[in-house]
């Protein structure tokens, strides 16, 4: 009896103290290679030299750049054993005559196989151009381009969280089916039961089809910030981090209908400095981090990645007024409000490259919840932070906080609840968004915003 208690006791330790190794993650081998040692390493072949004795096989399983070099005696090579195939092989560990960690193979199985004839997309020792690995977004993960791109946007996923903890902001899950379109932009993307028997079951009077389900309108959001603003007038500094919905209908190599968007809204912020000096904060921690925990991964995107020069200096700010001369001095067309994608990089241009903040931009151009500047009716407090390679990467403003001035913008009526947040302890807040894949585009030095996440999705095309 007290035998069994024992032995009960012992599994439980052995469950709760040690997970069983199944084998090891190339990633733990490489960073700590115990010489001599036996390990088991599975993952797929990415290159393949056969000679006389010894085949030499390069594997990789995904959680490092590099791969491991395996020595394989040539009477472990069956035909199976091929370029692209996945892959279990058990030796030990040693150090090759060049220097670089190595297994001497002394079994191999084979785990499935791979035929390149069979139709197999990719060569080895090929570097494809991101176009063509568009093609066949079910097999890029295999290519060290995307597999690089996944593993960075993993770190960076990683650091957004931790540069916001040691700060102290709360992280928030704002909802991702909601009732409001945050920037009234028309970019919405309705959400309908999908089923006509639950449509007519809930079907009551004065619902239509549109509305039975939530008992209004619902779409995907565009933005967690009014979620986010009520939240941070009773939890202070406050993010959220999650996917964002557009029906945009531009297929550019900047847009995507379905990203990620960081979003920040700040406790008590009374001044645009005080918002630009978190986002620049922010963003050289970011690309820091990124540089010393990514490196081997950005070389594999592209092996002239070097550390943007920004990276020591202060980002510039230009009011809206003066982003416009510029761009007229520099005879671009200005008749138009706003400013374009091309006037965007002109303007990065013109600072060298150097980030900058377009602040104070007029009124109606802007969304309805940012604040009126103080010497300016027709302004209000919103920023774009614009970069190379993309434009505008962050979009940001103070919160107008006056109920009564609110009240006249307001959009609609099912918007009450965000004008009574001025009513109660109400506070001063200003907040940013940064899109993710745009953030991967600067960091990566990618042309196309398709290449920075595993499935994109922009109009025409949501494959898979
Ligand atoms: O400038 P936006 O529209 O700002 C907002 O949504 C605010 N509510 C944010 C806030 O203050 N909490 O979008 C913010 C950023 C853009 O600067 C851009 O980086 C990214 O989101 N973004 C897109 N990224 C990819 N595809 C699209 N279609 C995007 N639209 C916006
Ligand atoms: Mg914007």
């Amino acid at each position: 009896m007290l035998l069994k208690v024992s032995c009960k006791l012992n599994n439980f330790l052995s469950i709760k103290h040690g997970i069983k190794k199944y084998y090891s993650v190339l990633a733990s081998v490489l960073e700590k290679p115990e010489l001599g040692e036996n390990v088991e390493i599975k993952g797929w072949v990415k290159s393949l030299r056969v000679q006389k004795e010894l085949v030499f096989a390069d594997v990789s399983d995904g959680s490092c750049a590099q791969k491991l070099q395996v020595t394989i005696p040539k009477h472990l090579k069956t035909n199976d054993l091929t370029y692209g195939s996945a892959v279990n092989i058990t030796g030990k560990l040693a150090r090759s005559p060049r220097g670089q960690i190595e297994l001497l193979a002394e079994n191999v199985k084979i785990y499935g196989k791979c035929v390149v004839l069979d139709g197999y997309p990719f060569n080895p020792r090929t570097s494809h151009p991101p176009e063509y690995l568009r093609r066949y977004l079910h097999l890029r993960s295999r290519t060290n381009y995307i597999s690089a791109m996944l593993r960075i946007r993993h770190s960076v996923t990683q650091l957004i969280h931790k540069y916001f903890s040691s700060k102290n902001y709360i992280n928030i899950h704002t909802p991702i089916i909601t009732s409001n379109d945050c920037e009234g932009a028309g970019e919405n993307f309705k959400v309908l039961p999908d089923n006509e028997e639950t449509v007519k079951s809930m079907m009551q009077q004065g619902l239509n089809s549109e509305t039975v389900y939530f008992g209004s309108k619902a779409f995907l959001t565009v933005s967690g910030q009014l979620h986010l603003e009520a939240v941070c007038r009773g939890m202070g500094n406050v993010y959220t981090f999650g996917p964002t919905f557009r029906a945009e209908n531009s297929k550019s190599r900047l847009h995507l209908s379905e990203f990620y968007m960081l979003e920040g809204e700040l406790a008590f912020c009374e001044t645009l400095e005080h918002l630009q000096n978190t986002i620049e904060d922010f963003l050289k921690f970011i690309l820091t981090e990124i540089r010393n925990s990514n490196e081997k991964d950005l070389n594999l995107i592209d092996k002239n990645n070097t550390t943007p020069t920004w990276l020591n200096k202060q980002f510039i700010t230009l009011n809206y007024d003066e982003a416009k001369n510029i761009l007229d001095k520099k005879g671009m067309n200005t008749a138009e409000v706003g400013i374009n994608k091309e006037q965007e990089l002109a303007l990065v241009d013109y600072c060298n490259g150097v980030p900058v903040f377009i602040v104070r931009w007029p009124k109606s151009l802007k969304s309805f919840y940012m604040k009126e500047s103080q010497n300016d009716p027709e302004k209000v407090d919103a920023l774009d932070l614009l970069a190379p390679i993309t434009g505008e990467i962050v979009g940001g403003s103070l919160r107008e906080d006056n109920y009564e001035k609110l009240k006249l913008k307001l959009p609609s009526e099912s918007l009450n609840w965000y004008l009574e947040l001025r009513k109660f302890g109400n506070i001063p807040t200003g907040g940013f968004g940064l899109g993710l894949e745009r953030l991967l585009q600067v960091i990566c030095a990618i042309p196309n915003i398709k290449d920075t996440l595993p499935f994109p999705r922009w109009p025409h095309n949501c494959s898979m």
